[in-house]
């Protein structure tokens, strides 16, 4: 059986070493010959690139394991490059939040004017990624999960349009575990989904079990009690904190506005904006609750596998819910036909919705990538919301490919994020 060789980009990720922890264990289900690690901050890199070094050597001795900032060394032989960047460092992700919420804005790492920072600096390093992989590695294919993935997937359309990357977002495969939960299913594995959307813009509209039986009564049932809110928590080790929860349960309130649907918990931030920003504190914001949080605790663990010697004792744990990327991987070197939900181009997936947006629904995965399945004609109230937001991406990415500031300033205008010009007048300023 063939072993596929892997690079992750974005080697100092604290999500490494809970991906590489999924990858040991799902050897069986894709046999690894080779990881690399590949970032461009050695200094970062090395922290989580030792450790992992270690946890391979201890339960897969046969992998071999590279970790370098050479694109050269890092995009040769592989069969996937599994991409996870973060351009400009929590550093820039702080100021993305910091600087909305000083002018009252909604300040979040990939919605409103902070997410249009982030498109802007995510770009170009996601574009170079794409260029050294079809450099030295043509045939790979690059399954790319780096933020912000709704304009990232736009740029890479528009700027790259063969490219063999495919955008993935694990906010739904979060929702649907705890849909599932909510209704004593043992894993999303168990539904069927249809749902339609932009990348943390999207909704639900139909819900089977396997056996083709309606489940969206009950799961309505729960959520407009709940929202995403469990009576027992799930087992998800990133979204554990108190502000993730705040913000399954105001899932409730998204559902009021349209219990036709089920909604993807990104629309609080455009539909309940100043609720964001009332709930937000303008001097502490996610961004340091994960620099104080899953930073020290990923680099503070990965430190003391390389003081020991040895992972054993470790509590880093296995990222079980990143499994969709193993599964996603696997449909393209298995053909697989798994259905997952991909940011693709619209093509007339969604009938009534621009053909060339980036839209995220579920596709049929198999050796020559994703295929889209047709979700038919959208209702008002979606598709309105839709083209506002589809049409602030576009702008992103055309400022961007034109470097035209005039571009840049028209979405944020346009975001429904932003309630007037004069904030982005400010804003705008401001970053200047
Ligand atoms: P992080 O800052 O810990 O890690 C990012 C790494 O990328 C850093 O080590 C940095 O040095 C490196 N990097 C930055 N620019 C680079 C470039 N041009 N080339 C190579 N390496 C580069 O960030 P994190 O919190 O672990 O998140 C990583 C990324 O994954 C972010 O973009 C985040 O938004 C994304 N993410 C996406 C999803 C999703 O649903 N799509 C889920 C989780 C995380
Ligand atoms: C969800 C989203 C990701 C986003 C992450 C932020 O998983 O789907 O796109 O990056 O949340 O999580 P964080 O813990 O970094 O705030
Ligand atoms: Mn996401």
């Amino acid at each position: 059986m063939k072993k596929f060789s892997i690079v992750i980009a974005g080697g100092g990720s604290t999500f490494t070493p809970g991906i590489v922890l999924m990858l040991l264990d799902n050897l069986d289900r894709l046999p690894i010959r080779q990881i690399k690690f590949y970032d461009n901050l050695d200094s970062r890199q090395k922290h989580i690139a030792d450790a992992c070094e270690i946890i391979i050597k201890e339960s897969a001795p046969d992998i071999k394991f590279v970790s370098t900032t050479d694109p050269k060394e890092a995009f040769t032989d592989v069969d996937f490059v599994m991409a996870h960047i973060r351009v400009g460092l929590y550093a820039m992700r702080e100021q993305d939040e910091k600087i909305p919420l000083k002018y009252g804005v909604v300040g979040q790492e990939t919605c409103g004017p902070g997410g249009l920072a982030y498109g802007m600096r995510s770009i170009g390093g996601v574009l170079e990624l794409i260029d050294y992989m079809e450099k030295y590695s043509p045939d790979a294919w690059m399954l790319n999960y780096s933020n912000p993935a709704a304009i990232v997937a736009e740029a890479t359309r528009k700027l790259r349009p063969n490219s063999k990357i495919i955008n993935i977002c694990d906010m739904p495969v979060g929702i649907e575990e705890r849909m599932a939960k909510s209704i004593g299913l043992k894993s999303r594995k168990e539904m069927v989904v249809r749902y339609y959307g932009l990348n943390h813009f999207g909704w639900w509209t139909d819900i089977r079990d396997l056996e083709g039986n309606d489940l969206m009564p009950q799961i309505k049932a729960h959520v407009a009690q709940h929202g995403y809110s469990l009576k027992e928590e799930v087992e998800d080790s990133q979204h554990t904190d108190a502000s993730w929860m705040d913000t399954f349960s105001k899932a409730k309130d998204l559902y009021a506005v349209d219990p036709d649907t089920l909604p993807n918990t990104y629309l609080k931030y455009y539909l309940y904006p100043q609720e964001a920003v009332e709930h937000a504190n303008p001097e502490y914001t996610r961004a340091n609750e994960v620099m104080d949080g899953r930073e020290k605790h990923v680099f503070g663990e990965c430190d003391k596998i390389v003081a020991n010697g040895t992972a054993k004792g470790s509590t880093l744990e296995i990222d079980e819910h990143a499994s969709y990327i193993v599964d996603l991987a696997r449909a393209i070197a298995y053909n697989t036909h798994e259905r997952m939900l991909l940011i693709v181009e619209n093509k007339g997936a969604i009938a009534n919705f621009d053909e060339t947006a980036m839209v995220e629904v579920p596709c049929i995965v198999g050796v020559n990538g994703p295929e889209p399945l047709v979700q038919g004609e959208i209702p008002r109230f979606q598709k309105g919301m839709m083209e506002q937001q589809v049409a602030v991406e576009k702008l992103v990415v055309e400022a961007w490919a034109e470097k035209s500031y005039q571009k840049l300033w028209q979405a944020l205008t346009l975001s429904k994020t932003v309630p007037n010009n004069e904030e982005v007048g400010t804003i705008r300023l401001f970053r200047t």
